[in-house]
Order: structure tokens, then sequence, then C-alpha cells
């Protein structure tokens, strides 16, 4: 499909797009731009490399460029937080921004999305929403089949995508949750997060006791990415035919060792391509207030990271 249409560009063609750094090899673009077109909307998504110190002029100047919204990742998301003039609630327990609208005061005294606004209006502000926690829990709940709620989970990896996961897997009232991270100070943290917030759910840092099953585990850890990579988790501590459930947030590799693993010792696994495809599905629709083509997403994900016409640099 050609994504890039020069002849459609004109005056009233609208941008979003996603910032990060790095950013080269985000499907942010390939996932949205068929997807708006399908919508038929004159709206280009594009993604720009931004450092985050210039992150506040970026946003500031996107809005006042009058771009529908922009997405963020790594490493811009907690920042985020403290530049956006209004915090959706999808986003305050995570403390955790990945999808800003450009907002306007319209004519008739409402905030409406920039898009939206008759005319150009004189007053604008950003609204920060996350549409990651949601998607994670979409995905297992999808592609495992999994009720989230009332299953015991072990998730290896205590960074960002780690953090926000485990929160939101306490909050959908998960029955028991072990957190285990190379830096284990970072999984007291969360675990002391998790008290404050749902403290019905028994969290506990370190692997599950020798030969208890649980129902998932969840790798949010960095390893896997890379084929020389270690394993993300001690198989001296964890073995993974006492979970039922896999699930990796990598999704290039299509099957990481970590997947491959627990395939062999009879979990039913997932990689993290949902989990991308949701946070997207959702973010469109924040910014269009319609019904989004989420097989239309899907395809275009897929084509792009597992069948390139170009390959990844
Ligand atoms: N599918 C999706 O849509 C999606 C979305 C977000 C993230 N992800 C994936 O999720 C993973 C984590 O992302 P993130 O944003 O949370 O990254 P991050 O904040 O940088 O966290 C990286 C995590 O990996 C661990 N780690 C890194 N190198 C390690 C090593 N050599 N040995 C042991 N542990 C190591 C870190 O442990 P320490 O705390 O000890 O450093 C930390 O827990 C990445 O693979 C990312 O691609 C997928």
């Amino acid at each position: 499909m050609k994504l890039l249409d020069f002849n459609r560009i004109g005056a009233r063609t609208r941008y979003c797009g996603v910032l990060g750094h790095p950013i080269g090899h985000s499907g942010s673009p390939a996932m949205h731009n068929p997807a708006m077109m399908a919508m038929g909307l004159d709206w280009n998504y594009l993604a720009f490399d931004v450092l985050p110190e210039n992150l506040a002029d970026v946003l500031r100047g996107a809005m006042w460029m009058g771009f529908v919204g922009l997405n963020l990742t790594v490493p811009h998301k907690l920042l985020a937080c403290d530049l956006v003039d209004h915090l959706d609630v999808s986003a305050q327990p995570w403390g955790a921004v990945n999808t800003i609208r450009f907002e306007g005061l319209d004519a008739d005294g409402h905030w409406k999305p920039l898009w939206k606004c008759r005319d150009s209006p004189t007053q604008r502000r950003m609204t920060g929403f996350n549409t990651d926690a949601n998607a994670v829990i979409r995905a297992i709940r999808e592609e495992l089949e999994l009720p989230v709620s009332g299953n015991s989970v072990l998730v290896l990896g205590a960074g960002g995508a780690g953090r926000v996961a485990s929160l939101k897997l306490a909050s959908e009232s998960v029955s028991k949750l072990f957190l285990v991270n190379r830096t284990q100070s970072r999984c007291e943290t969360i675990r002391q997060e998790i008290q404050q917030q749902f403290p019905t759910v028994e969290v506990m840092v370190g692997y599950p006791p020798a030969h208890q099953k649980i129902d998932l585990v969840v790798n949010a850890t960095s390893l896997g990415l890379r084929s020389d990579d270690d394993l993300p988790w001690d198989k001296t501590q964890f073995q993974l035919n006492n979970a039922a459930n896999a699930y990796d947030m990598i999704y290039q590799p299509a099957e990481t060792p970590f997947l491959k693993a627990a395939r062999e010792a009879g979990c039913r696994t997932s990689n993290g391509l949902g989990m991308l495809l949701y946070q997207g599905v959702a973010a469109l629709e924040i910014w269009t207030e319609r019904h989004v083509p989420t097989a239309t997403m899907r395809e275009a994900l897929m084509s792009h990271i597992y069948r390139p016409s170009h390959p990844h640099s």
C-alpha cells in the first residue's frame, strides 16, 4: 500500500506521530497510516527522534502547529506527566503518558479535540492518556484467553513496561503477584506502590516457591531482543512447566528463547505484538472519537514487522 501520497497532502492535512529516542525502529507509522486512510481521514502519522531535554518545546510546538496528537515512547513517558496540562484518569494511576491529545477551547466554550474545533482556537491544552496499561491486559485476555482476575502471575522485569503491567495486573485483582528483576530494589518500590493502591493483592518480590503452579509468567525485560541475550529468568529458581501461560512483551523476534522454552514446556504463549497493536488502536480512538479498523492495523503491523519489503536497518 502506498502510505504517503504527496498529491494528497494539502493545507487541510492534519498530523500526528510518535516521539522517542531512538525512534528508527518504531512500527507505529506503519500501523496508523493505513488505518487513518481506511477511515477516510486526511491525516498523516510521522515519527520524530526527540531528546528528553527538548520534549517540552516539541510538545508545545506541535500543539500550536495544530497536530491532532502524539504518542510517546522511551524515554518520554514519565517526563510527559509533568508537561501535559491535564492528566486523564487513564494515566493517573501509573504516572506514565503514552498518548497526548491536543485540545482547543471552541467558540461554544467547550474543550474539544483541536481538529474538531471550527476556528483556530487561541486557547489550547494538551491532555495526557495512557493506553499501554489496558493494552497489555487486553492482549493477555484475547490472545491467551486468560481472565487475569483471580490468576497468579510472575512478572520478570521492573522497568517502565514491567512497572505499569504489574500495577495494572494488581488493579485487575490478580490473586498473587510475584515480581523479579535484576535490580531488586525496583521490585520493592513497585511492591510498595501496589500495597498502597491495591492492598487486597498478595504481592511478593522473588520467584514463586518451588513446584508452585502459576497461571502466567510475563517477560517485561528487554532480554530476548538480541540473539546473544541471556535468558530473562533463572532456571535454577523457576521451571517454566510450572506456568500455564507465557507472555513476552517482545514481538521481534516473533519467538524469543523465553517463548520457545515456554512453548516446549507446554505453556500457551503469545508475543507482544497485540500489546503494541492495542495501545495504538486506543490512541487512534482517543484522537478520532470513532471506531477504528483493528484488523487493518494488525495486518499492517504484521507486514511491517514480519514481512518487511525493506529490511530494518
Ligand atoms: N509490545 C509492546 O508494545 C511493548 C511496549 C513497551 C515495552 N515493550 C518491551 O518490553 C521490554 C521492557 O521495556 P521497558 O520500556 O520497560 O524498558 P526499560 O524501562 O529499559 O526496562 C528494561 C528492563 O529489562 C531489564 N534488563 C535489561 N537488561 C538486562 C540484563 N542484561 N539482565 C537482566 N535484566 C535486564 C531491566 O532490569 P534493571 O531494572 O535491572 O535494569 C528492566 O527490568 C522491552 O523489551 C520492550 O521492547 C514492549
